[in-house]
């Protein structure tokens, strides 16, 4: 149960605390905020409401346990990386329950969400040791005007403090793909985590610090975001910040600074099947693609591009596995669950009948029972609907039939979002021309979007993002390169 066993520390009394200087602390504010449960729509949890001064604070101690955990030698680091991965799966069913209770991700999904984790902590131990124990020697006479009497010694250093905010659908796993690089390369990390999702992500936070990282070096705040969002984003200790979740990402990195971004925001991943396809792996890829964890997912399946000349024959297929999807609540493994909130489900309802309205035809009955809205197909959307170009995060799926390749490519390099898309196809030479023309971070060749494995790079165009991900890429982006010039007297160097 949360904020039990080794997790009892984190509360008191029924308030989840936060994490500063190595330890777990009720905030001075008096202040309480709720976690509502998506299916039961009622308060399920309560978090400590931090203070400025406490931010502040945690700042100053992230500076300097930073210029420490710098110093400590990268194989110890990987050490106490390996240690929380290692808690992680010990306690990969207690946080799991977290997240079911908190975004009614389905059980095992959850339990997965875990493992993957701490597998993705083991990987970057490893992976940052290969980076980081690897520098560059030059030697200057290639340049024109240079003798041979100087040595450039170069390698990566951390960049000091990194602000991870990761979004409510991946709280744990989106978190350590921040925390993990960040720690490996001797940065310190400020977590703040999602409303929703944060119980899950502070018991996540109580693994590293089971782990024995410094204290001071690992901070999770939890604050309103409307009272203290700004200040934490602008803050002058900031070296660098990394941001998983919607268009609020665009106004952090606007105000953000000289730091560097990774910033992984909202997609409209298109799915577009040619005529050739393979339909019945096109279907369960639309399926598995647009419909698990109903839809919240940045690289979900947003909408179906199909050649008119097999759309009828897909749209037969996906709907007999629509009609199989369960729906439920989380805890009994149900296929689609509610989703994270009630203005959510108004979001999603709001594009539903603004597409009815408009003509689309809805293959299912639109049900909703508080979060929880059935499965749906959209099919025959025409541009001037809203579903067509806005991201729902819900359990809809949109089909627009195209007659041409070429339509399908525009239409997906129309969309304000380039995230990742995918093709369908049986010649390979077609799928890599649609590759090459579709503007997207990634383009899958028969199969669904997907972030994983999660150390290929994973990077958004346009409104869908900054910089890239996965785990070297992370290392890279949380380091920077720094130079030793060794210059010899030129007469050691013209021996006679
Ligand atoms: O929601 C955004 C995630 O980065 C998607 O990750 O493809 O593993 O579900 P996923």
């Amino acid at each position: 149960m949360a904020g039990s066993g080794v997790f009892a520390e984190l509360l008191d009394g029924d308030t989840f605390k936060y994490y500063a200087d190595g330890q777990w602390k009720r905030s001075t504010s008096g202040n309480s905020m709720t976690v509502i449960n998506p299916t039961s729509r009622s308060t399920y949890y309560k978090l400590s409401v931090c203070t400025k001064e406490e931010m502040d604070h945690m700042f100053d101690a992230a500076r300097e346990a930073q210029r420490a955990w710098a110093r400590v030698p990268l194989w110890r680091r990987a050490e106490a990386l390996h240690k929380a991965a290692a808690l992680l799966k010990q306690n990969k069913d207690v946080i799991a329950e977290c997240l079911v209770k908190e975004v009614a991700k389905p059980a095992k999904d959850s339990v997965t969400e875990v493992v993957r984790s701490a597998d993705f902590i083991d990987y970057t131990a490893e992976e940052g040791i290969r980076i980081l124990s690897e520098g560059k020697c030059l030697v200057p006479d290639s340049f024109p005007g240079n003798e041979r009497n100087k040595l450039c010694l170069s390698s990566r250093i951390p960049l000091g403090v990194v602000l991870a905010i990761p979004p409510f659908n991946y709280p744990v796993n989106l978190s350590v793909s921040k925390i993990a690089p960040a720690l490996i390369a001797g940065n310190a990390v400020v977590v703040k985590p999602p409303m929703q999702g944060s119980v899950a992500a502070l018991h996540m936070i109580q693994c590293f610090h089971l782990a024995g990282f410094p204290k001071g070096l690992i901070s999770a705040i939890t604050i309103k975001v409307a009272d203290l969002g700004d200040a934490l984003t602008t803050h002058p200790a900031i070296n660098c910040i990394s941001f998983t979740g919607g268009d609020s990402g665009i106004a952090i990195a606007k105000r953000a600074g000289m730091v560097p971004l990774q910033m992984e925001l909202g997609g409209k991943d298109a799915c577009i099947v040619l005529d050739d396809a393979d339909l019945d792996l096109a279907a369960a890829n639309i399926i598995k693609g647009g419909f698990s964890f109903s839809g919240q997912r940045c690289t979900a399946v947003k909408i179906v591009l199909a050649m008119d000349t097999i759309a009828n024959k897909l749209v037969e297929k996906v709907n007999v596995k629509v009609a199989r999807l369960s729906v439920g609540p989380p805890e009994v493994d149900s296929d689609i669950t509610p989703v994270v909130s009630e203005s959510s489900a108004d979001f999603i309802e709001g594009l539903v009948m603004d597409a009815r309205q408009k003509g689309a035809k809805l293959w299912q009955e639109y049900r909703r029972e508080g979060n929880l809205i059935w499965p749906i197909l959209i099919d025959n959307v025409r541009p001037d609907m809203r579903i067509t170009w806005e991201e729902p995060f819900g359990p809809i799926i949109p089909v627009i039939r195209i007659r041409t390749i070429e339509e399908g490519v525009q239409h997906c390099n129309s969309s304000r979002y380039g995230l990742q898309g995918c093709v369908f196809t049986n010649n390979i030479h077609r799928a890599l021309i649609v590759s090459d023309a579709m503007e997207t971070g990634t383009v899958q060749i028969n199969s669904a979007p997907a972030r994983g494995p999660d150390h290929f790079p994973f990077q958004g165009l346009r409104d869908s993002g900054i910089g890239s991900q996965g785990i070297t890429n992370s290392i890279h982006m949380m380091t920077k390169v720094k130079s030793t010039v060794i210059n010899l007297p030129v007469s050691s160097y013209t021996m006679g």
